[in-house]
């Protein structure tokens, strides 16, 4: 496994293995590696013939008041993690190349950056939609894969690279939970023990909107209200969203049908968590039906 620090050298690198047909599987990544990214990772690893991790904490998704400082940074652990799971190569460039001084083009998908944690993180995706489009056009990946825990991250990116023209398939897959289901972040460790313990309330609920949509219930509103009500519970926390949104436009849905996507984000204390389902109600119409046929 080769560590490459220079965004001129990574593309010399993988230009010379892509002209030997190799094909690659890209991780974006800000480090501090947990199974949720190693999920993402071992599936690239599968899929491909070469397996690129970017490791970057990206100055330009924080808002002036979010965690940058203090977000974690584990390198050493994070390149022995990659090795275990056969990444060929970390792509770990600094700041000042990314963004040198006089640097001034940004990707701003409009619309849908403006909506759910666009609310209360104004910029934060327009950071995010420009590094990755930088990534993609330093790694020129084949593939490359992200988590469905940041849903909105996800539409974005694809979005962005559909717009822009960017050859390369996108993965998005399944968030992954610790035991009692909250689903992992590497901000997780922000959390207190009593924090910690009530941060379960928020795959409650989203298991709960699961179960009554499955019985019918089709009002958003109604399904909202729910959910908040079994979060508000647990004392130290502050609701900033709670939502149902079309899978792909993530505009607010009134009456839930099809796919949505049921998403939200809390405050523990100073830890902001987000999460989210999709779910199909059609499928459940289509289970029931079969059900009834089979009656
Ligand atoms: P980061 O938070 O490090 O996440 C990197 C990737 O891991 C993202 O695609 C994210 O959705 C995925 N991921 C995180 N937790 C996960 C979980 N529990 N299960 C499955 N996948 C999970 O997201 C970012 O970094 C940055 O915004 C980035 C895209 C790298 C741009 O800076």
């Amino acid at each position: 496994m080769k560590i490459i620090k220079s965004i001129k050298n990574a593309q010399q690198i993988l230009e010379k293995e892509k002209f030997k047909r190799k094909t690659i599987g890209f991780v974006p990544t800000m480090g501090a590696l947990h199974i949720g990214h190693l999920s993402l990772i071992r599936r690239a690893r599968k899929e491909n013939d070469l397996v690129v991790v970017s490791i970057f904490v990206n100055p330009v998704q924080f808002g002036s008041k979010e965690d940058f400082k203090k977000y974690p940074r584990a390198f050493k652990k994070d390149v022995l993690l990659c090795k275990k799971t056969g990444v060929d190569f970390i792509f770990y460039p600094n700041a000042k190349d990314m963004y040198p001084k006089d640097y001034k083009t940004y990707v701003n998908v409009e619309d849908l950056s403006d909506c759910l944690c666009g609310k209360s993180r104004p910029g934060h995706f327009k950071g995010v939609a420009t590094i990755v489009a930088k990534l993609f056009n330093i790694i020129r990946p084949d593939t490359a894969y992200f988590g469905q825990k940041d849903a909105q991250q996800a539409v974005i990116i694809k979005k962005m690279a559909q717009n822009l023209n960017i050859p390369l398939k996108i993965k998005v897959m399944p968030t992954v939970r610790e035991k009692d289901g909250l689903a992992m972040s590497s901000r997780n460790i922000y959390l207190n023990a009593e924090e910690r313990k009530e941060a379960v309330v928020l795959y409650k609920a989203l298991k709960k909107a699961k179960e009554i949509i499955a019985h019918g219930k089709k009002n958003s509103q109604e399904v909202i209200a729910m959910m908040s009500s079994l979060i508000k519970q647990s004392r130290a926390v502050k609701i900033d969203y709670v939502s149902i949104v079309d899978f792909e436009n993530l505009k607010p849905v009134k009456i839930i049908k099809n796919r949505v996507l049921v998403a939200l984000a809390v405050r523990f204390g100073k830890t902001r968590l987000i999460d989210n389902v999709i779910i199909e109600s059609v499928k459940l119409k289509t289970q029931s039906a079969k059900l009834k046929l089979k009656v």
